[in-house]
């Protein structure tokens, strides 16, 4: 069991976890994930370690609430509950690099994942502008962002309760792609990162392919054990199989195939519109 020493709710729908984990704290590069089993019987989910302590042994999790398993540990552990299996860390590390310019670029939770890669890059000579679209109550990380990288751009776009989901993840789209046009038509940057909904991912490479700039992003395909022995991670880039958990989770977005990853991992959309589609339902104090 992993003791839970501190939860909070840090957002609309994020909890925060820190974990005593010693053994992926010791290990753990910016880049990684782990897998976590919360529950017995539970699934595993990908989750990964924004902060760490090595000679404390603490992991934090942010935890996105998406589906019954996360929406489970955000209502159901508290501090002092123990979590049942973390296994990791798990994917390669970053590649840390004198890169120059860097834009990363976090959709929604995808900022979670971006807060390590960014603020080591920073350390490590680079001259990183984060950028961070989501809907309003949903904003992470913004003090943390904020003194490990030269600029944080946070970009909030507020929930409209009279439109679907689909027409609110649309609204976000379109102000991430318009400020990612603003800030490459005024700057020039030697690299882009992305992490968030693989919809956006493409969406974001399309413009920054206009500008022929070198982009990696973390692809977030199914995953299941995490360890190359189950092939739902499977993504195709450079026209070769590959597995996202060890062979990624980064790839040059010039090379992946987009269209097949969107297919792929369209299979959750519903689940996760359900999902958004009840929290609408509350807002709007349970008029449909
Ligand atoms: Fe099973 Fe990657 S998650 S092969």
């Amino acid at each position: 069991m992993y003791k839970i020493l501190e939860k909070r709710e840090i957002a609309m729908r994020n909890t925060w976890f820190k974990i005593h984990a010693p053994h992926v704290a010791r290990k753990v590069q910016p880049g990684q994930f782990v897998i976590v089993r919360a529950f017995k019987n539970g699934e595993r989910i990908p989750l990964t370690p924004v902060m760490w302590d090595k000679e404390e042994g603490w992991i934090v999790l942010i935890v996105f609430t998406r589906g019954k398993t996360t929406a489970r540990m955000a209502a159901e552990l508290g501090e002092g509950d123990g979590i049942l299996n973390i296994a990791g860390p798990l994917g390669n590390p970053a590649e840390m690099e004198r890169f120059g310019k860097i834009l990363a670029i976090g959709a929604y939770t995808g900022i979670v994942e971006v807060y390590p890669i960014a603020r080591a890059w920073q350390e490590f000579g680079n001259d990183v502008t984060t950028l961070h679209v989501t809907f309003e109550p949903m904003v992470v990380l913004k003090d943390e962002m904020e003194k490990a990288v030269g600029r944080h751009i946070l970009e909030t776009v507020q929930i409209d309760p009279n439109l679907d989901f689909p027409a609110n993840m649309k609204n976000v789209t379109r102000r991430l792609t318009e400020r990612v046009r603003e800030l490459l038509e005024k700057e020039h940057f030697d690299l882009v990162f992305m992490v968030g909904p693989t919809g956006d991912q493409k969406e974001v490479f399309e413009v920054v392919r206009e500008y022929g700039i070198p982009m990696e992003a973390d692809l977030h395909p199914i995953m299941v054990d995490g360890t190359g022995m189950c092939g739902a991670c499977r993504v195709t880039v450079g026209g070769e199989v590959r597995f996202a958990c060890i062979d990624g989770p980064s790839f040059d977005a010039y090379k992946v195939d987009w269209e097949e990853l969107i297919h792929r991992v369209g299979f959750y959309v519903p689940k996760e519109r359900m999902a958004f589609e009840e929290y609408l339902r509350q807002v709007r104090g349970g008029v449909q």
